[in-house]
């Protein structure tokens, strides 16, 4: 495991999109894993500032994201479809047909789960993925449980994670209750993983996830036993390690 200290979230957006950089001019059809919410948010900038100073093509690249919730139209500005052309995929040379993120308005969700895991299969599985970490320690939407997750599946979101999203809502009232997520074995099957973290209020459940036992408890805990895994984050974060 490599841990990245840096100052903030921009220098920490900027190393992982170097990252990123690199491993797209290595190999332009790179399948990326994907992360919604604050904190890949200035990697998303970061990327496009490369691709407008002509640093990156994203021609030939295929992204599969890790999250949706169920219920809400892609046309949502809360949905995780919204965000990802908000913050990417509308600001880049990237194909619409090479962009997948779970359909969270499918009529049968356990289908869509299972055509979820066939697509991945079908790309060859993901070369890098980049995650954020819960407050409770969740990577995609895998909550604390019993079991660590495999394949696509079906999730009620926990109290804590509704609680914290519902600063994108009007209400807590508002936020879906469930939502479709990659399993935490399948976010492990990636070939490199780069975790990032900002703000104490990620203190707690980073240095669970990187120091504590390997738990569902703290699902982040898992990528312990990842063989390429980087850490990317800010002091705050890391403070209790
Ligand atoms: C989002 C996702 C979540 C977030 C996590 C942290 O696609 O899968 O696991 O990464 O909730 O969210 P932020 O970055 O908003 O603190």
């Amino acid at each position: 495991m490599e841990i990245i200290n840096v100052k903030n979230h921009i220098e920490g957006g900027k190393i992982a999109a170097e990252i990123l950089v690199k491993a797209i001019c290595l190999k332009p059809s790179s399948v990326l894993g994907l992360a919604t919410g604050s904190s890949p948010e200035s990697t998303y900038d970061a990327l496009v500032e490369s691709y407008r100073r002509g640093g990156v093509s994203f021609e030939c690249v295929k992204t599969v994201n890790l999250d949706e919730y169920i219920g809400l139209p892609q046309a949502s500005p809360q949905s995780y479809h919204y965000f990802m052309w908000k913050n990417l995929f509308s600001r880049v040379n990237i194909k619409p047909e090479n962009t997948h993120i779970p359909n969270g308005l499918a009529e049968n969700p356990e289908e869509e789960c299972t055509r979820y895991d066939k697509l991945i299969e079908s790309l060859g599985g993901i070369d890098i993925q980049l995650l954020g970490i819960g407050h409770n320690g969740h990577i995609g939407f895998n909550e604390p449980s019993a079991t660590f997750t495999d394949g696509t599946h079906v999730v009620e979101l926990a109290p804590s994670t509704i609680e914290a999203n519902s600063r994108f809502f009007s209400s807590k009232n508002e936020v879906p209750t469930r939502a479709i997520t990659m399993g935490t074995e399948q976010i492990m099957r990636a070939k490199r993983i780069i975790l990032l973290a900002f703000g104490e209020g990620k203190a707690e459940a980073l240095h669970h996830a990187l120091c504590g036992e390997i738990n569902p408890v703290c699902p982040a805990s898992i990528l312990q036993k990842h063989q390429n895994l980087t850490v990317i984050a800010d002091e705050d974060a890391l403070s209790k390690m």
